[in-house]
């Protein structure tokens, strides 16, 4: 397909699409123009005196870029926004260090849009004003360090548990302040297994317990059932303040308050903490992502640095406070009704890219209200990496996220269709992944 073909149906799929600024997905188009690799070898990008070619390397480096952001189904990044009219800020040194409600010494700084965004993430998660507490983060990871740091300040020496399918930020976070670990088993698609969390739960019932709840794992897109989670805890009669329930959202904690019938993902459950990236559901150029806990939570970890005149609250010092404008900018934009089209477009493409794959009888799977489709991993390494698929074992996925329309869909599946005529299907591995997924499923 011609470039300018391409375009003009890409073009055509996101003015249909209302609700979410997205022109910049014409933008991703992918080039088969040759790339001037050597323009960008470690020799032609050494800092030296006298060099000249800066534009040369710029423009060969963006068509890189360009052309991988065409190709990007791996990860679930949305890259379908318009930041454009708050691209002058970005020559300010905008920085929140300390506390976002002590405002420090230091003026240039954008609090204001910071506090914006932590309240419209309240309101979606149910919390009221003034019971929470929150910042905007470099990424999900921050986020998750966070909760479980305010998990270890309230309880001490506590038992974690969380699945096995758990990101590994929260196996680092446990890492970092030497907690004791009970990983649960997952269920094949993902979920964690209620009866194995009840059983621990009430053998270790007089210790400490913090319980990270997967709103939506990261290879398969499964979200725990934050109500079960919460009546195992209930049943086994855990007094509130032995218990820390952090909630790792990096995606769908985004998605779930835009699905009806199912648990929602709200503090009206007895939960402590929240934790988003800003850069996957909404979409921005740079990681972020938000946090959001219980007031009394931040209490314990507050501490006064003079030199800041502000609060040591949060993990970093120095805080980028471009990205709070950029969410404030890009949920302001949306809006909700924007978002939840964003998060419907998503699930439709997702299914749609299921039964594209099993039509032509590649095994795959997708989890209820998930944008993620779990297949066999292709058993080429080029192809894999044009795709930058994400892989584990004999498994891989795509994420859809708002910039994969149809289209790339299509032209997805007919390139893997090829490539499997000409490398063949991968060897399904004994007991691997994808033999347990096929043995539940047919
Ligand atoms: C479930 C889950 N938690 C946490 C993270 C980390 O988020 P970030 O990449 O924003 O640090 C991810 C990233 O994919 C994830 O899938």
């Amino acid at each position: 397909m011609s470039n300018d073909n391409n375009i003009d149906k890409i073009l055509e799929i996101s003015v249909k699409k209302n609700g979410s600024p997205s022109p910049w997905t014409i933008n991703d188009y992918y080039s088969t123009n040759n790339l001037n690799n050597s323009i960008l070898s470690k020799k032609s990008l050494e800092i030296s005196d006298n060099n000249k070619n800066e534009t040369d390397i710029l423009n060969e480096y963006e068509k890189i870029i360009i052309n991988n952001s065409y190709t990007h189904f791996g990860y679930p990044y949305n890259l379908s926004y318009d930041y454009e009219e708050i691209f002058r800020f970005m020559k300010y040194s905008i920085n929140n260090l300390g506390d976002p409600y002590v405002e420090s010494n230091y003026g240039i700084h954008s609090r204001i849009f910071e506090k914006s965004v932590i309240d419209f993430f309240a309101k979606l998660w149910n919390i009221n004003e003034p019971d929470y507490w929150g910042y905007v983060t470099t990424c999900g990871t921050e986020g998750n360090l966070h909760g479980m740091l305010l998990a270890k300040e309230k309880l001490g020496n506590a038992m974690v548990f969380t699945s096995r399918e758990t990101h590994y930020s929260i196996f680092k976070a446990i890492n970092y302040y030497n907690l004791e670990l009970n990983i649960i088993d997952s269920t094949v698609m993902g979920e964690i297994d209620y009866s194995k969390l009840s059983e621990e739960i009430e053998k270790n019932k007089e210790k400490k317990i913090i319980i990270n709840i997967n709103i939506g794992t990261t290879v398969k897109g499964a979200v725990d059932n934050i109500d079960k989670i919460c009546k195992i805890i209930e049943k086994n009669n855990i007094k509130r303040e032995n218990f820390y329930i952090h909630c790792d959202g990096a995606l769908f904690a985004m998605i779930i308050p835009f699905i009806k019938d199912v648990p929602q993902l709200s503090f009206k459950y007895p939960i402590d903490s929240i934790s988003v990236s800003g850069h996957k559901m909404i979409g921005c150029p740079m990681p972020c992502g938000v946090i959001v806990t219980r007031k009394e939570n931040i209490k314990r970890l507050e501490n006064k640095i003079e030199y800041l005149n502000s609060l040591d609250t949060t993990i970093m010092g120095s805080r980028n406070g471009q990205t709070s404008l950029y969410l404030w900018y890009g949920l302001r934009k949306k809006g909700y009704e924007g978002i939840k089209q964003d998060v419907f477009f998503s699930i439709e493409n997702a299914k749609y890219l299921n039964s594209q794959l099993n039509k032509n009888r590649i095994s795959s799977f997708i989890n209820n209200n998930s944008n993620t489709v779990i297949f066999e991993k292709p058993n080429n390494i080029d192809f894999i990496k044009k795709w930058q698929l994400a892989c584990e074992e004999d498994i891989t996925h795509i994420i859809v996220m708002p910039n994969i329309t149809k289209i790339k869909i299509d032209i997805f599946v007919n390139e893997f269709l090829d490539c499997i005529k000409k490398f063949g299907n991968i060897t399904v591995k004994k007991n691997g992944q994808l033999s347990k997924l096929i043995n539940v499923y047919n």
